[in-house]
């Protein structure tokens, strides 16, 4: 079975194969956890990044590309884009925070990773309400482990702030 884990920190620092970042839809740096990424990571991250979205185009809100993680200790970093909350219906906003978390997990696997770390996407400048992203996340979580219950080793939540590593750690129980 696939492990839930909880940690309280800086995903830049989280040895796993892949981390997820909360990115905007032109994989433009920008600060909180992409910033940290970026940083962290160097520049090879957003060259790749731009060359995605020369090619493809800008993600779409929920959607998932991966690129190298550069200096940072993950092989792969999994640029997904959350919904901005105040710019869709709560029913919306909360279809497409749970589609990050789907097409995050479903191209981990197709990668091959083993071992996957998340932020709390969208509860940042995106504006998402903690509690309510959390159980979606926690809630996506597990039902895509249901349905690939060997396809991962591990799936870590990882939280910087202190009030949402306080949700999780009373969601996970
Ligand atoms: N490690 C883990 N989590 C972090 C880190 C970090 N180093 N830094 C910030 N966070 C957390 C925040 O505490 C917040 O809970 O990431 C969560 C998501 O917040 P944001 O980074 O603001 O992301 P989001 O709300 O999804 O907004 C995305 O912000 O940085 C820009 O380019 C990004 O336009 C995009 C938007």
């Amino acid at each position: 079975m696939i492990e839930l884990l909880l940690v309280r920190g800086d995903i830049t620092t989280v040895e796993v194969d892949a981390i997820v970042n909360a990115a905007n839809a032109e994989l433009i740096p920008g600060g909180g956890v992409d910033g940290a990424i970026h940083r962290a990571g160097g520049t090879e991250i957003a060259a790749e990044a731009r060359e995605i979205v020369a090619e493809r185009g800008p993600l779409a809100t929920g959607e998932a590309v991966a690129t190298t993680a550069g200096r940072l200790p993950a092989r792969w970093v999994i640029h997904t884009v959350g919904p901005v909350w105040d710019q869709h219906s709560p029913g919306e906003a909360r279809e497409l925070l749970a589609a990050c978390y789907r097409s995050s997990l479903d191209l981990a696997a197709e990668l091959g990773c083993r071992t996957v770390a998340f932020p709390n996407i969208s509860t940042g400048v995106y504006g998402f309400p903690k509690r309510p992203a959390a159980e979606i996340a926690i809630g996506e979580v597990k039902s895509w482990v249901g349905e690939h219950p060997v396809a991962l080793q591990s799936i870590t939540f990882v939280c910087f702030d202190a009030e949402n590593h306080e949700i999780y750690r009373e969601l996970l129980g």
